[in-house]
């Protein structure tokens, strides 16, 4: 907040819970600030415990600015006194005292304000987690796809293992396929169900897929597949570490995603020692496609 001036300060009363207001008054508090002495001071009604609840209603309903001896004005004349003061505004200010405009200004405001809550729910739905940042979101995004694409592997895995009456495999498909559905828990907490990836349909599938097709081959074909896509996702998991080492990330994110990683170390670790050495050529070129494939979702999901 800029320091109110006693004789010739504006404050503008904003909504700070609404984004598009948000919106506005950041780029108004830019312009205030590179004017330098604009007189505007901006209060967040809706962070100020001070005022009752039936004043905060009223100044929440509508745009208001106070001028410096108390007095208030609000909807289009508020926005018109504010404009007055900002840089590259003022010709509209201007405008404004032509005959007719500011009632016009009036009717176009009130217009908005009927419009005003379908578009902060779209503004709401386009703006990043808060705490996370856009980044971060994306990255989450992956993960969400990727655990709940691993989830699916392992039912994959079990729906076949129990098919050829396989106990070892079924046990190990059920042993790892809890982890990675608390795994996917801990990602949902960061992760609300409208930032997920659309595509989860499609990743249940490939991830149902990328463990079934392989069982059907044999338990050393699955721990081979196991051993590659966990390679990938420690690669993926340590990628996003690093970056929170140089950025930040809020608290808790990190251990997150440390524990998820050192998780996929072990199926991997325990998966490569199951599969023993050495890979015929059409194991190792499935291996390449599961590599890849796990690359190409990420790049995907990050962004759907
Ligand atoms: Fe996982
Ligand atoms: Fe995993």
């Amino acid at each position: 907040m800029s320091k109110p001036r006693p004789d010739d300060t504006l404050t503008v009363l904003y909504d700070g819970g609404c984004p598009l207001c948000r919106r506005e008054i950041a780029h108004a508090q830019g312009l205030a600030q590179r004017q330098g002495d604009s007189g505007l001071c901006f209060v967040d009604i809706s962070a100020d415990a001070s005022r009752d609840a039936t004043e905060r209603a009223a100044l929440l309903a509508r745009f208001h600015v106070q001028r410096g001896d108390g007095t208030r004005l609000d909807g289009a004349a508020a926005f018109v006194a504010m404009w007055q003061r900002l840089p590259g505004w003022r010709w509209l200010a201007r405008l404004a005292r032509l005959p007719g405009v500011l009632p016009a200004l009036e009717l176009g405001y009130r217009g908005f304000l009927r419009l005003r809550p379908a578009l902060q729910a779209l503004a709401r739905r386009l703006e990043p987690t808060p705490g996370l940042g856009t980044h971060l979101e994306r990255e989450l995004r992956s993960d969400h796809a990727g655990e709940t694409g691993a989830v699916f592997i392992y039912r994959g895995i079990a729906t076949v293992a129990c098919w050829r009456g396989d106990a070892d495999l079924l046990a190990f498909a059920q042993r790892h396929g809890e982890t990675e559905a608390e795994h996917l828990r801990l990602v949902e907490e960061w992760l609300p169900p409208h930032r997920r990836s659309k595509l989860l349909g499609p990743w249940r599938l490939a991830g149902w897929l990328t463990g079934a097709l392989p069982a059907l081959a044999g338990p050393r074909a699955v721990h081979a597949t196991i051993a590659a896509v966990e390679t990938f996702v420690d690669h993926h998991y340590q990628q996003q570490i690093d970056h929170i080492a140089t950025h930040g990330a809020p608290d808790g994110l990190l251990p997150l995603l440390q524990r998820c990683q050192e998780d996929e170390c072990h199926h991997r670790d325990e998966a490569a020692a199951l599969a023993g050495p050495g890979r015929n050529w059409p194991l190792r070129l499935w291996c390449a496609l599961v590599g890849s494939g796990s690359a190409a979702a990420v790049v995907l999901a990050r962004r759907v």
